[in-house]
């Protein structure tokens, strides 16, 4: 069997992916400080605690279990917190993937999956973005992750690393079977929090802004099902596997749904009304993002397969009545 180091297993992306890796054959060895992923939801593999900064450690768990491959989750990932807090986003989200290289090469791990994340490309002056729209972060979590690829890059400039920088765009929903799905905390997410405030588990939904250049005024993303972005890991892999090529590939429909028309699919999918209020726009927020997703169907042979609105909204549903 196949072993591969999942970091961040415990989060909301990582669980999937660990779950996709252990349906095609793989061993996750989930590698998870539990900051902000959660202990339950390691169920597909062993779990190693640790800091992503932690060489030590990262050496230990790098010996004990000689993965085949390394898939990268783990990371601090909200916008409005590295605008806080950038110093401590550069630290783990920077440090911590070169501090991870490092103890990859030391191993002779060459074999690298990163999650990274439409925030690079900032508010991109051309729609559809491709992976060749110049990337430009207006926020400190889209530099982290921006500079992070470049380390990626130089580390396989200097050594053997294969790698696969993949962008999601926004990852929603949950597992359709119900084994795992989104809990953060605090929540910050639109989907999410329509469904609480659909369920009187919140009093109201705030919608940022109503007077952006979009034809009802709201924001515009392109949600991509969380089981879809897992499937893509293994996707990438199989293609690290064969070509010894690296490859960057967004994560998308194509789609693109404005914050209005969330709320009417989890008014249908609830069966409630979604009380909701508009307020200022949020600082960072791009007014319109989705990519033409060209290279993971050209390259990769990754569709989306569950990322229509209604499944993202009933999956990630399911999910919410389990936390109850
Ligand atoms: N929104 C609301 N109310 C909420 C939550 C969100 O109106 O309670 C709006 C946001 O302002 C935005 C849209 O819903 O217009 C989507 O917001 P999300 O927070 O769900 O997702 P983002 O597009 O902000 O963030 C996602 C990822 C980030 C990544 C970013 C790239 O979660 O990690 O895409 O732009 F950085």
């Amino acid at each position: 069997m196949r072993t591969a180091l999942i970091t961040g297993g415990a989060g909301y992306i990582g669980s999937h992916a660990c779950k996709a890796l252990a349906r095609s054959g793989w061993r996750p060895v989930s590698y998870d400080d539990l900051s902000q992923g959660h202990r339950a939801l390691v169920k597909w593999g062993p779990l190693e605690e640790g800091d992503i900064r932690d060489r030590a450690r990262l050496d230990a768990v790098l010996a004990r279990w000689r993965p085949q491959a390394v898939l990268h989750f783990a990371a601090l990932s909200q916008v409005g917190a590295s605008v806080l807090q950038p110093d401590l986003y550069r630290d783990v989200n920077v440090a911590g993937t070169e501090c991870l290289l490092a103890a990859m090469r030391a191993a002779n791990v060459e074999t690298l999956v990163f999650s990274s994340t439409a925030a690079v490309y900032g508010v991109p002056t051309r729609l559809p973005i491709t992976e060749t729209t110049p990337v430009a972060p207006t926020n400190p979590y889209g530099e982290t992750k921006a500079a992070a690829e470049d380390a990626i890059r130089r580390a396989a400039e200097g050594g053997k690393l294969r790698y696969a920088i993949l962008r999601y765009f926004n990852a929603a929903g949950g597992d359709p079977d119900g084994e795992t799905g989104e809990s953060h905390d605090p929540e910050t997410h639109l989907i999410p929090n329509a469904i609480a405030a659909a369920l009187g588990k919140t009093p109201t939904l705030d919608i940022f802004g109503d007077d952006y250049p979009t034809p009802d005024g709201t924001c515009i993303r392109d949600y991509v099902h969380v089981s879809d972005v897992a499937w893509a890991h293994i996707a990438a892999l199989e293609w690290l596997e064969a070509n010894d090529e690296p490859i960057t590939c967004d994560l998308g429909t194509g789609q693109g749904t404005s914050n209005l028309a969330v709320i009417s699919a989890v008014e249908a999918a609830t069966g409630r009304r979604v009380p909701w209020r508009t307020m200022p726009r949020r600082p960072g927020d791009p007014p319109v993002l989705y990519t033409a997703g060209r290279a993971a169907r050209e390259t990769l042979g990754w569709m989306p397969l569950r990322s229509d609105l209604p499944s993202i909204v009933g999956d990630a549903l399911k999910w919410s009545q389990r936390l109850q």
